[in-house]
């Protein structure tokens, strides 16, 4: 294939993107922070010559309540002037008519296990992970790319995707990358633009629960030490769990884990997750 030649585009069809068929892809919903600049530099890193193509889609249908989706922050200008800065060659800036010709329904494929593993995010999102397979599925195939990269910081949805690539039997590589965290280690989010100021600093609890799990190598200790944490703040956990990091069953002996987290802030659902080594440690 010959090198891509820099000069960024916005396109908004698919037919503006044959030219970076074999690409590497960073899908986004937009309001773009410094962890997605951090995706989009990594897809850069990944590139060689070939194009770095950034989706902005506010996908209506993995949203549960219709009213998380009107209020989803909205700055394609902004987003633009981001991915040019981070390295991004393309942006994908599709209309539901483009992405849903056929109108705007939700799947219901059938998930991979990953996805419904009780008490995580399907519990308390029925229905968000069909819609990100659905999503993520219709991107892929307009964009054609060879390698797609996602924030560690929706470790399940990064599971998620993996599984459904895996099943499918796409040519495509998903490529994780850490999660980028502001000074005081709440992950950054686009969501955390809806937070008031006394609800951005309680948020933080959100990490510190993370890391205080860490220091137990028993799982229902880090599970009890990382509630302690929330309730602390005053911030009810929809979940704090300790899981397989791979399968998001339950943790087993020798095998790497993560501990997880989902709680609304000042009514802004946020969630996190970290490496939590008592698993391996011990
Ligand atoms: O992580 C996101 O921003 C979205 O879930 C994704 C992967 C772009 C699909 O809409």
């Amino acid at each position: 294939m010959a090198a891509y030649t820099r000069a960024m585009r916005v396109v908004e069809d698919a037919g503006g993107l044959e030219s970076t068929w074999g690409g590497v892809f960073v899908p986004t919903m937009g309001a773009l922070h410094a962890g997605h600049a951090a995706l989009i530099e990594r897809a850069r890193g990944l590139a060689g010559g070939r194009a770095v193509v950034v989706s902005v889609f506010v996908n209506p249908t993995q949203f549960n309540e219709r009213s998380d989706f009107e209020r989803y922050p909205r700055s394609l200008e902004s987003d633009v002037a981001a991915c040019e800065r981070a390295g991004a060659d393309v942006v994908f800036a599709p209309s539901v008519e483009v992405m849903y010709p056929a109108g705007v329904k939700v799947d219901s494929p059938a998930l991979p296990a990953v996805a419904t593993q009780p008490g995580l995010e399907d519990a308390h999102r029925p229905g968000h992970f069909a819609g990100v397979c659905q999503v993520c599925r219709r991107l892929f195939e307009l964009v054609r790319p060879s390698r797609a990269v996602f924030g560690e910081k929706d470790w399940q949805q990064l599971a998620v995707v993996r599984a459904m690539v895996a099943s499918l039997g796409l040519a495509l590589e998903i490529v994780g990358h850490p999660t980028v965290r502001e000074a005081d280690g709440l992950a950054m989010s686009s969501r955390n633009a809806l937070l008031a100021p006394n609800h951005r600093r309680r948020a933080a609890a959100l990490h510190r629960a993370l890391t205080e799990a860490a220091e137990h190598s028993d799982a229902n200790e880090a599970e009890a030490a990382g509630r302690r944490v929330l309730l602390a703040n005053r911030i009810v956990p929809e979940y704090f769990v300790v899981r397989d990091a791979a399968t998001l069953g339950d943790v087993r002996a020798g095998a790497a884990a993560r501990a997880l987290v989902a709680a609304r802030v000042g009514g802004v659902r946020l969630i996190d997750n970290e490496c939590w080594p008592g698993s391996v440690a011990v």
